[in-house]
C-alpha cells in the first residue's frame, strides 16, 4: 500500500468499491485482476429473507448436493491438502453456514452473480467467484468448473437462495460499511482492543484455537490463516466485518473506532504471500498493481517490510516462484 494519509486511503477503497482502479493495464496478458473488492453497500431496511430451514432439504439426488455442500462449507477442511492450504472453513468468515445476514450471507450473493466487475473487466460467475475464495482466503488451489466441490457449494447456496429475487442487493447481503474513523485507525489502540476481546479466543499469537485436530477458533495472521490476497487483509472490510460480527456472542458491541483500529492490528501481521505475486518481478510490483487500497501489505511495520517473502504457506503452487 502506497497511499499514506487516511483520507486517502478511505478515497483509495471507494475508488475500489467502484472499480475504479488507476494503475491497472487494460489489456494484453495481465495477471489474475483483485476478485475481492468490496461489496456495494446492501441496501439500507430489516432483513426479511428467510433462507429454507435444513430440515427442508429434498430426500433426492439434488438434496444430496445440497447436504455435500453444506458439509464442504461447514468443513472445508476436508479438502485440505487439494484446495485448502490453511486453517480455515468458509463458514468462519460467512457465518452460521452461510446463513447470518451482514455476514456475507450466500442467500444474498446468488441473485447477484453472475455480474460485471470492473476489476477484472469481465462478467463474473458465480463459480468464479467462488473460486476466488478459495485461492485467497483459503490460501488455496480453486476447485476446477464443473468438479464435485463447486458443484456441490452452488447447488447449496442456490438451496439457501430458495424465493429470493434474481438480480436484487438484498438487505443483510455483504459486511454493513462502517462510516469513516473519527481518528485514523490506529494499531497500537488495536492491540489493546485485542488483548481484552479477541485473544481469549483467538490467541495471544492470532493463532486461533485448536481442540484436539479440529480448528475451533480461527487464526487471523501467520499460515493458518487467509492470504494477502483475500479481501479479509483490507483494514475497511475487517472493520466491517468485526463490528457487526465479532466478538463472537456479542455483536455490535464494539464502537466503530474499536471495530477500526483492531482490524487495523489484525492485517498489520504477516500472513502467506498474495499469490498474484507469482506472477509478477516484485513485492513493489505487486503492491503497486492490487495493493491501491486499505491495508499494509508492502509497508514498513516494525523494522520488517510486510509481505516482503516468498512464502506462501502450505500452498504447493507457491513453491519455486
Ligand atoms: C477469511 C474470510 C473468508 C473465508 C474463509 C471465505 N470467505 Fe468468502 N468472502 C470473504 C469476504 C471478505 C468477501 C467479500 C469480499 C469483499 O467485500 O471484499 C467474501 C465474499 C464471498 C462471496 C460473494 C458474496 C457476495 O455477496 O458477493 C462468495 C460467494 C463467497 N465469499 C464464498 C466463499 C466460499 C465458498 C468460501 C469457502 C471455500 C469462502 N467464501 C471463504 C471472506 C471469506
Ligand atoms: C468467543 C470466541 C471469540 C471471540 C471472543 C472473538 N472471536 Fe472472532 N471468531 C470466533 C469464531 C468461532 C469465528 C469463526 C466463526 C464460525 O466459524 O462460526 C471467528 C471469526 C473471526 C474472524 C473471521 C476471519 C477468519 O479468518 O476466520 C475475524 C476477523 C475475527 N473473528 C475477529 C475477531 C475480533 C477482532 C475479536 C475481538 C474484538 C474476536 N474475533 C473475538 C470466535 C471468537
Amino acid at each position: 500500500m502506497r497511499i499514506r494519509s487516511i483520507t486517502l486511503w478511505l478515497a483509495g477503497g471507494l475508488a475500489a468499491a467502484f472499480g475504479l482502479n488507476a494503475g491497472i493495464a487494460a489489456e494484453g496478458e495481465a495477471p489474475e485482476r483483485d476478485y475481492q473488492v468490496p461489496l456495494p453497500e446492501a441496501p439500507a431496511g430489516e432483513v426479511t429473507f428467510e433462507p429454507p430451514a435444513e430440515a427442508d432439504i429434498p430426500d433426492n439426488q439434488y438434496g444430496d448436493m445440497v447436504r455435500l455442500g453444506r458439509d464442504l462449507f461447514m468443513d472445508t477442511q476436508r479438502l485440505r491438502g487439494e484446495h485448502v492450504f490453511n486453517d480455515q472453513n468458509c463458514s468462519n468468515c460467512h457465518l452460521d453456514a452461510g446463513r447470518l445476514a451482514s455476514s456475507a450471507p450466500m442467500w444474498a450473493s446468488v441473485g447477484v452473480y453472475p455480474a460485471y466487475r470492473g476489476k477484472n473487466d469481465k462478467v463474473n460467475t458465480m463459480a468464479e467467484r467462488i473460486q476466488g475464495c478459495f485461492t485467497y482466503s483459503m490460501n488455496g488451489v480453486p476447485p476446477e468448473y464443473g468438479s464435485e466441490p463447486l458443484v456441490a457449494l452452488q447447488t447449496y447456496f442456490h438451496w439457501l437462495a430458495s424465493g429470493a429475487p434474481i438480480n436484487e442487493s438484498l438487505p443483510g447481503r455483504g459486511y454493513p460499511t462502517l462510516a469513516e474513523p473519527a481518528q485514523a485507525p490506529d494499531r497500537a489502540r488495536g492491540a489493546e482492543v485485542y488483548a481484552e476481546q479477541c485473544a481469549i479466543c483467538h490467541g495471544d499469537e492470532g493463532q486461533g484455537r485448536r481442540v484436539g485436530e479440529r480448528q475451533v477458533f480461527p487464526p487471523l495472521w501467520g499460515d493458518g490463516a487467509y492470504n494477502w490476497g483475500a479481501g479479509m487483509h483490507r483494514v475497511n472490510t475487517a472493520a466491517n466485518f468485526i463490528k457487526a460480527n465479532m466478538p463472537l456472542g456479542k455483536p455490535g458491541s464494539l464502537t466503530d473506532q474499536q471495530a477500526w483500529d483492531v482490524a487495523a492490528f489484525i492485517n498489520g501481521h504477516e500472513r502467506p504471500q498474495d499469490p498474484r505475486r507469482r506472477t509478477l518481478d516484485s513485492v513493489d510490483e505487486t503492491d503497486e498493481i492490487f495493493h491501491q487500497h486499505m491495508g499494509y501489505y508492502g509497508d514498513e511495520i516494525d523494522g520488517r517490510r510486510l509481505g516482503d517473502h516468498d512464502h506462501y504457506g502450505e500452498n504447493p503452487q507457491g513453491a519455486g516462484g
